[in-house]
């Protein structure tokens, strides 16, 4: 809920959450910077975050209302952030993962950056949807040059804040043909999170029409998320074409071993059972 309250301040405001890599665990403790983009403040563990709730609401009220929000024309502090994702990309390189994933969704700082809702920026950075853009890209620009080019780049969005006037699909599709030219893999195609009020229509599938058509419009491989739990729905998502990969969650919270499962269901051979487990291999 704390990140909920830090997400409602807005891309030309003091505070913001710090470059953020992958669907992680929202259990996780979050990095918050303060404007030179460089000062760790501090971090979050879940029992912190609770108890600091009420604070937060307290520190959101003042964010809004003290008029600092400096937008950065300060060469400097724009290049800091930038360079935030550049280390989180090397970092990850450095222990050894093979996917990196661009998190523009769910009211991280690069989604602040797309939405008119958050984005009030007067400067390069805000107002066309062009200026919007402008930080993800360039954030993307770098991390491609990063990260090695046979490995994937995944950036998540959020297709849509479902709310009138804010990020939208069409935004979006312009969004990924850009990330298309600066090479980017596959699009993990979330939706909202930007905004409390939103009307989210929550049910099976519920965001695959996104991956569908930002995979036909632009040319880019998607993935399709969000309520899917079952081997057979999986399935057609990847067969009638509508999605490149379904990423799931709570079903694999709920069941860690649901791709040994779906692969039985659907009558697929794999290898990758764990070698201590081959003996319980139906
Ligand atoms: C415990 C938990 C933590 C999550 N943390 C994050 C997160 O940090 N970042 C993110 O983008 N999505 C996060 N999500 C959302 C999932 O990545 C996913 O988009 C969402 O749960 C919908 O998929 P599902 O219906 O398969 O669960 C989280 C979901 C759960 C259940």
């Amino acid at each position: 809920m704390v990140g909920r309250a830090r997400r409602r301040v807005r891309a030309d405001r003091a505070i913001y959450q710090g470059a953020g890599f992958g669907a992680g665990n929202s259990t996780c403790p979050r990095r918050s910077q303060s404007l030179d983009g460089c000062a760790v403040v501090r971090w979050r563990t879940g029992t912190d975050r609770q108890r600091r709730l009420g604070a937060d609401r307290a520190e959101r009220a003042t964010v809004f209302t003290e008029a600092q929000p400096a937008a950065f024309h300060d060469e400097s502090r724009h290049r800091c952030r930038v360079a935030a994702f550049a280390d989180a990309a090397r970092h990850a390189l450095t222990a050894g993962f093979e996917v990196v994933e661009l998190h523009a969704a769910h009211g991280y700082l690069l989604h602040e950056f797309l939405s008119p809702l958050s984005n009030q920026r007067t400067d390069v950075y805000g107002g066309s949807l062009e200026n919007r853009m402008r930080l993800p890209l360039e954030v993307a620009r770098t991390v491609r040059a990063i990260w090695p080019a046979h490995l994937p780049l995944f950036v998540r969005i959020s297709a849509t804040d479902w709310v009138e006037g804010g990020w939208d699909l069409k935004q979006s599709i312009e969004f990924c043909r850009q990330l298309k030219t600066i090479g980017v893999d596959l699009i993990d195609c979330s939706s909202a999170a930007l905004v409390p009020d939103a009307k989210v229509p929550a049910g099976p599938g519920f965001q695959v029409p996104f991956a569908q058509a930002i995979r036909k419009e632009v040319g880019i491989a998607t993935g399709a998320v969000g309520f899917i739990t079952e081997a057979f729905q999986a399935e057609q998502i990847i067969a009638t074409g509508q999605a490149d990969a379904v990423l799931l969650a709570r079903e694999l919270l709920r069941d860690p071993y649901w791709p040994l499962h779906a692969a039985q269901k659907l009558g697929a051979s794999i290898d990758y059972w764990p070698k201590q487990y081959l003996r319980a291999k139906p």
